[in-house]
């Protein structure tokens, strides 16, 4: 997955580029490197393995200068996570210098051909083949490095974002995207090249999104967006309203708990212009929609089929509870790297929903792909405005949480179950399949949420609820059973998973009910058992489940209902939550679970931002 960045300008390239892989760490932190370009021609390299505060020890001797440049934070794929295989990866002359994000599939290939003409290879990386086909090119292109990359990617298969100078084009920088996300960024007299949108922020608002085959040629007072057979493409820059600030930690020890605690905002911004009044009273409306609708695909859909990964496929099951009760339609929801190679049964009249906060997880985009070549519709939900999802789909509904730098899931898990919520009323509405007021009343809970949100979230911090201290407690034990029943199930999964994501404690999540069919033959006095068991139609069972597991001395922590004073008589700590709708309260018993994980984590010196062995964009199969 790696992060990518350029700069070309009259500034000092060095702190930019720095600057812009601090932003882009958290799309891998394997190894990092930068190559900047000096006045009199040298291209200079400075990478290491290891995370970025070791690339900026090693500029802080190096001190490479120049006004433009390249950098690149590594998630290794090919080759192990040492300092050859850090990029930029040169050319045998170390006069072409490229970054690259992705793989390139044919790489063996390309690399036997091009030793067969004399080439010396350097690392084991995929990557490095680019800088030499490059080199090849360019003495065939007469020196022209734009024609020169785009002849190189003509040769290659696979997926790249990628970013190249030379030292023989000083001034000019080249980019180029397929199946990986790339942007650049408008200055006044400088340009900028990225990954991501945070990695530009401080320096530009406007942003020209990259396109799929697209090269793109950066000049400082210029932006060149061209096809690989080199014809000119005309692309206006977005205007982006996040600022810098935003993107930073706000004050906050870890992005984690700054994201945590905007998940009232996120929400609330989420239902923005989609739960609106009309004739005095609320109303859905998802403009986005509008056009599937009026072509009548809704009309054919018999079934729905969720495609996603990870946190955004828990939020695919709490849909399922949802739809399924509001639009009385069954709702498959399949892991997206199993999908694909399976042989699925679907066709135009199934809705395929594709979740991924990114847009970019390479196993959903796959997935996706292969239903809608099968003649599915398909609506996307997520984060990234531009992103593979989004062309890969008919219509597209955008989270509208802001950026999310954690490698965990948080606030884009509660913005995606509430976007998944509207789209099961939407298409309960569209099939008149919702009783009576369910409409308006559900609204007006969705629009509680916020507030009861903040709630938690102050109780949590002024220690009324002692999420943090029972945490510190438990997080010496080994391992954790989650359990909760219905529409709790998923939490049950979404909070084991924070757990192991951060803390790197084992976890399980299970249906409570499931219970005595295997697992509990795991629960000893250092496994805890964490209930989610909010008021609800299976509130009883749930007890029982619990009570189960006390008879076996294991210890019991509960999430509950704000008043539910029978629940003290079975856990020994409790977390409460304000009362909601039995199908809304994953909105809120999520919260405390996000909680726990990250104080868990905090209290075993883990690294909460970026955890081990994990990317936030995981754009490799
Ligand atoms: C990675 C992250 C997970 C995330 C999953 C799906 O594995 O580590 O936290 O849930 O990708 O991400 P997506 O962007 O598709 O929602």
């Amino acid at each position: 997955m790696c992060g990518i960045v350029g700069y070309v300008g009259p500034r000092d390239a060095t702190p930019i580029l720095l600057d812009g892989l601090q932003r882009l760490e958290y799309r891998g932190y394997d190894s990092a490197g930068i190559a900047v370009l000096s006045p009199d021609g040298d291209l200079q390299i400075t990478k290491r393995a290891g995370k970025l505060a070791n690339l900026k020890a090693a500029v802080a001797v190096a001190e490479p200068a120049g006004t433009m440049g390249i950098g690149h934070t590594r998630w290794a794929t090919h080759g192990r996570p040492n300092d050859d295989n850090a990029h930029p990866h040169s050319d045998c002359e170390g006069a072409v210098s490229v970054i690259h994000n992705g793989i390139i599939e044919n790489y063996a290939e390309l690399r036997d051909e091009l030793r067969a003409k004399g080439h010396t290879f350097r690392s084991e990386t995929d990557t490095e083949v680019l800088a030499h086909l490059i080199e090849d090119q360019l003495k065939s292109t007469g020196g022209d490095l734009t024609k020169a990359v785009r002849l190189t990617l003509g040769r290659v298969t696979g997926s790249y974002a990628i970013g190249v100078v030379s030292r023989r084009h000083p001034g000019e920088l080249v980019g180029a995207r397929c199946n990986v996300p790339l942007i650049a960024g408008v200055g006044e007299g400088e340009q900028f090249l990225a990954s991501d949108i945070p990695a530009v922020l401080k320096h530009t608002r406007k942003v020209i999104m990259i396109e799929e085959g697209e090269v793109v040629h950066l000049v400082p007072d210029r932006i060149t967006v061209m096809d690989l057979a080199g014809r000119t493409i005309a692309r206006e820059p977005l205007t982006i309203e996040w600022d810098a600030e935003s993107a930073e930690k706000g004050g906050y020890p870890h992005f984690v708990l700054k994201e945590i605690h905007e998940q009232p905002d996120a929400v609330r911004r989420a239902l923005t212009g989609r739960v609106i009044e009309r004739a005095g009273a609320r109303d859905l409306r998802l403009a986005e929609l509008d056009a599937l609708k009026a072509s009548g695909a809704l009309d054919r859909i018999q079934r729905v089929a969720i495609m996603a990964c990870g946190t955004s496929a828990y939020a695919g099951l709490v849909a399922k509870y949802a739809i399924e009760r509001w639009a009385r339609l069954p709702v498959e929801v399949n892991i997206a790297s199993e999908y694909r190679y399976g042989d699925p049964v679907v066709g135009p009249d199934v809705l395929c929903v594709a979740i991924t906060q990114s847009g970019e997880t390479a196993d959903t985009l796959a997935a996706t792909r292969m239903a809608r070549e099968l003649g599915a519709p398909v609506i996307a939900i997520t984060n990234a405005v531009g992103s593979a999802i989004t062309r890969a789909s008919d219509a597209v509904l955008y989270l509208q949480a802001g950026p999310e730098i954690g490698v965990v899931a948080t606030k884009t898990f509660v913005t995606t179950t509430t976007i998944l919520y509207l789209l099961g009323l939407y298409l309960g509405r569209h099939r008149g399949t919702l009783v009576a007021d369910e409409l308006p009343r559900t609204l007006a809970a969705l629009q509680a949420v916020p507030n009861q949100m903040a709630r938690i979230l102050d109780r949590a911090d002024s220690g009324e609820d002692n999420i943090a201290s029972v945490a510190r407690r438990l997080a010496t034990c080994h391992s954790f059973m989650f359990i909760g029943r219905g529409i709790s199930y998923p939490i049950a999964l979404e909070g084991a998973l924070k757990l192991k994501e951060i803390s790197y404690i084992h976890a399980e999540g299970y249906p409570a009910g499931e219970l005595k069919h295997g697992p509990i033959a795991l629960l000893d006095p250092d496994t805890p058992l964490l209930a989610v068991a909010p008021t609800s139609r299976t509130y009883d069972k749930v007890i029982s489940n619990i009570q189960e597991v006390r008879a076996r001395d294991a210890r019991v922590v509960a999430v509950a209902t704000e008043g539910d004073t029978n629940i003290h008589r079975h856990a020994d700590d409790v977390f409460f939550v304000p009362e909601a709708p039995e199908m809304l309260s994953p909105l809120l018993t999520v919260v405390p679970l996000q909680l726990l994980a990250y104080h868990a984590a905090v209290a075993r010196g883990c690294n909460v931002d970026q955890p081990r062995n994990l990317a936030k964009s995981v754009t490799v199969e």
